[in-house]
């Protein structure tokens, strides 16, 4: 592989929630400690990345990446509303310092799934005053780290809802009038019958809302969010710039390869605009766009059409499908921005499956580039083994392996292999 550009950032992802560690000012720890949740088990400790980040990072800079995308924790730098932890900051900025002096160009991400409690009380991601909120916390935390600060994704995977409600799971308000409980995440109608709403109810009362009014970013109705969450983009980027023009903004989405079977051209269209392209106008004054992919959705004349028999699946149910990336990054050129690779890799146990992966998913980078298309960076999802949400600590999607008893780290094979492309800017040495 060659024809990388000169500067590309090679990396490595992270969010706060997934790896930190006791995060427990957040909607999603009531969620996952609530009796009856649909998380099968806690973040709990996740990775200690609140402590052990300088050894992470150290980790990541050894392998040979130039980049770290990572996430800051809303609920900590604002633990209350309108009270900024000086601390908290502090912390963000040693790992900021951290990657400085490590070589790796950090890219701060400062909505990754999780929010504030007591944003749940403010209307969520449905509240009329939550863009300007966001906005003022991005502010707040330019002013304090923006020096160290050259890339921003404010809000991961915006569409995220959307995605999910393609997907068959996701929340569907209007077969289950009586309660908003989300239906899904593996868990159908059935699981809401049995209990689950019962389970959204007491997160409701713990969150200070009611059932019908709980609107965490990524457990909603698409349509109760989308419209907050790109009035909140907008204000967050001019937050932003008004302190530091120079920090490059972007959004990121959750996007698939969208093939198109045939007879399938229209439902196609219309899934790939929900998800997509009704984002474009949005993200019109934006830097670069944060593109996020791990397989292809294949579309008929009745919409989403599963895996073909006998296709090798992730841990996920995805269909390993590495060439994924490439057919995703030339629609998504569309937007016409620059891009930036921000999440792209597999959940596996077996470690030589990611080494393939990860030499498909860039050699379709590499075609992309050499057909003229701006692409800026990759980064790996994920930096180490951490927790997948609902799905707790069974996807192993790390390059690096994490021991959930001793918290010990392990480079993997993957891991130096990534490197080593890093290093050769492409081209493995
Ligand atoms: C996402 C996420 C990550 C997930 C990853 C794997 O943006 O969906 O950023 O939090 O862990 O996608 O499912």
């Amino acid at each position: 592989m060659n024809g990388f550009p000169e500067h590309f950032l090679w990396g490595a992802a992270t969010a706060a929630h997934q790896v930190e560690g006791s995060n427990t000012n957040t909607d999603c720890w009531v969620l996952e400690y609530t009796p009856g949740t649909i998380f099968r088990e806690p973040s709990g400790d996740a990775c200690d990345h609140y402590t052990r980040f300088r050894e992470d990072i150290r980790l990541l800079k050894d392998l040979g990446l130039n980049a770290y995308r990572f996430s800051i924790e809303w609920a900590r730098v604002e633990p209350a509303d309108g009270y900024f932890s000086q601390v908290a900051l502090q912390h963000y900025r040693e790992v900021l310092e951290a990657c400085h002096e490590n070589g790796l160009t950090p890219l701060v991400t400062l909505h990754h799934f999780t929010s504030p409690r007591w944003l749940m009380r403010q209307g969520g991601w449905g509240g009329a005053e939550t863009p300007a909120r966001f906005a003022n916390y991005a502010g707040e935390v330019m002013k304090a780290l923006g020096d160290a600060i050259p890339y921003i994704c404010t809000i991961n995977e915006a569409n995220i809802n959307t995605i999910l409600w393609q997907l068959g799971f996701g929340l569907r308000r209007e077969r289950q009038p009586e309660t908003a409980a989300p239906v899904g995440i593996g868990e159908g109608l059935e699981g809401v019958r049995s209990g689950m709403s019962a389970w959204w109810e007491q997160c409701a009362q713990e969150l200070g809302t009611t059932p019908n009014e709980l609107r965490p970013a990524n457990f909603s109705a698409p349509d109760d969010v989308e419209p907050t969450l790109m009035a909140a983009h907008v204000a967050a980027r001019e937050a932003i710039k008004a302190v530091r023009p120079e920090t490059q903004v972007g959004i990121t989405l959750a996007l698939h390869d969208w093939q198109v079977l045939p007879g399938g051209e229209e439902q196609a269209e219309r899934l790939k605009h929900e998800a997509m392209g009704k984002w474009f106008p949005a993200m019109a004054d934006d830097d670069f766009f944060g593109v996020q992919n791990y397989s292809r959705q294949r579309i008929g004349p009745d919409g989403v059409v599963g895996n073909e028999e006998g296709v090798e699946v992730t841990q996920m149910g995805y269909e390993f499908y590495p060439e994924a990336l490439e057919g995703m990054i030339r629609q998504a050129a569309a937007a016409d921005l620059p891009m930036i690779v921000t999440e792209n890799g597999v959940s596996t146990e077996d470690d030589t499956r990611r080494v393939e992966f990860i030499d498909r998913a860039l050699a379709g980078v590499a075609r992309c580039l050499a057909d003229g298309l701006d692409v800026r960076g990759y980064m790996y999802w994920s930096a180490m083994d951490n927790f997948e949400w609902a799905l707790g600590y069974g996807p192993k999607f790390g390059i690096i392996g994490v021991d959930r008893a001793t918290q010990e780290r392990t480079v993997k094979p993957s891991a130096e292999h990534l490197g080593r492309i890093a290093k050769g800017n492409g081209v493995v040495g």
